[in-house]
């Protein structure tokens, strides 16, 4: 790991971290052996960074971000370095930090220097047990690109671009404040600077879309060649504009086919673009999956930081106040800023883990990963399950594993549901 405080930019390079910690050293017992680390399910490895504002909402938004408010961002970023600092609540600090995700919000609102201030606080937290892989930002499109320097220079070598759509009047209807041309743009300098692997995020579902225009939207997305892509079917979301535009009857909610559909007709696509389909909404080109969203999907342990983030240790769920104003101020008095928490029922896990781990395509349920850590053999536990679903095309199951097909994927909530 190269890491230079002072003098200039904070330099984690993620692509030379490495090598046994000082923490692992102090494993090794006089007899040679190596204690093992605590596992992944117990311990987290990533840790997730809220950056609650946006220069404007957007029309189908629910998510815990402010706008207009951007004269918080100075206290915000001092309030978040300082929860950072004081740790997550029953966290092991002796484990190495492999991933880092800041987003949103819009992270790339915030100057190089706010930036560098909350790395650096991650950099003091985990000291020596920085093992960064992965540092990833969500930008949107009409950041400004003279700043991608500074990122790569902060250790950033993932940016996910919330492009949503490359067709101009959709982004206008969406509330996005960026153009097609623009979204082009951001992504053609993110991957000319050579060392960030640049994902888009696109909508689809909307009202107004038809397949034929969604097959074209993705067609001008595939032609800037990204290496990853996430696609959303829309959610419209009670108390955002989109949602009052549905009920006064300016669009009606897209059919469920239809989207259906055009969630069918993205998967060849894709592929031929030589994409592989990971998780049921994400595709990505060899060796660029996302190790910090990987860590959700197998139900793995991470830290949270911020307004509204979720954290996930040692079995126990919480999660921080949603409100901008109650964090900074409870911050700013010492108070906790964890709002509640939840500790699953022992039985519950498993179930949650597998229907978590069916969204990932090919890994699937792993019967030795699940041995290893409940002690159960997925294929008696849930026999009748497996028996129902195989034999009609959504489930494929062999000797390691068990994964939801394409066919099963289109209907992934229902058959997921059914271990819990
Ligand atoms: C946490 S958001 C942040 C991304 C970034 N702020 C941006 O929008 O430019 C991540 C992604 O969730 C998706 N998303 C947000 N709200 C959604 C909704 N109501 N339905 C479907 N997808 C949604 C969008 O694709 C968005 O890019
Ligand atoms: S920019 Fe992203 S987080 Fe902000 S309102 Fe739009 S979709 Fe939500």
């Amino acid at each position: 790991m190269i890491l230079i405080l002072g003098g200039g930019d904070t330099h984690i390079d993620p692509m030379t971290a490495g090598g046994p910690s000082a923490a692992y050293a102090n494993r090794v017992s006089l007899d040679g052996k190596i204690g093992a680390p605590p596992p992944r399910w117990h311990t987290p490895r990533s840790a997730y960074i809220h950056v609650p504002f946006c220069r404007t909402m957007c029309a189908y938004c629910d998510f815990a971000t402010f706008a207009g408010v951007e004269q918080h961002i100075p206290a915000y970023v001092t309030a978040l370095a300082n929860e950072i600092r004081i740790g997550s609540p029953g966290a092991n600090p002796d484990v190495p930090l492999e991933t880092m995700y800041l987003g949103g919000g819009t992270p790339s609102l915030l100057e190089p220097a706010q930036l560098e201030t909350i790395i650096t606080a991650i950099a003091t937290r985990f000291g020596a047990r920085l093992n960064l892989a992965e540092v990833t930002l969500e930008a949107n499109p009409g950041f400004n690109p003279a700043v991608i320097g500074s990122w790569v220079n902060l250790g950033v070598n993932r940016v996910s671009l919330g492009v949503q759509s490359l067709d101009d009047p959709t982004l206008k209807r969406l509330g996005r404040t960026h153009d097609a041309e623009t979204a082009i743009r951001a992504v053609l300098a993110l991957k000319a600077c050579g060392s960030i692997s640049v994902n888009l995020d696109l909508i689809y579902g909307l009202p107004w879309q038809t397949l034929e225009m969604w097959q074209e939207h993705l067609k001008r997305a595939l032609e800037t060649e990204p290496d990853h892509i996430s696609l959303y079917a829309l959610a419209i979301e009670a108390g955002t504009p989109l949602a009052r535009q549905v009920s006064s009857g300016q669009w009606s909610v897209p059919d469920d086919d239809l989207v259906a559909d055009m969630y069918e007709v993205a998967l060849p696509e894709l592929t031929q673009a030589g994409f592989r389909h990971y998780e049921v909404s994400n595709w990505a080109k060899p060796g660029h999956e996302s190790r910090h969203n990987l860590a959700y999907w197998r139900n793995e342990a991470y830290h949270g930081f911020g307004v509204g983030a979720h954290r996930y240790i040692d079995g126990r769920r919480s999660w921080n106040v949603r409100s901008l104003d109650h964090y900074l101020a409870a911050m700013q008095s010492g108070r906790p800023v964890e709002e509640g928490s939840e500790t699953l029922a022992p039985d519950a896990a498993p179930g949650e883990t597998a229907m978590l781990a069916l969204r990932m395509r090919d890994e699937g349920i792993d019967f030795a990963r699940f041995m290893e850590r409940f002690g159960i053999d997925p294929r008696e536990r849930w026999r009748t399950i497996f028996e129902e679903v195989a034999p009609h095309g959504f489930l494929r199951v062999d000797d390691s594993r068990a994964c939801l097909t394409d066919r099963g994927l289109l209907a992934s909530n229902d058959i997921a549901s059914r271990f819990l």
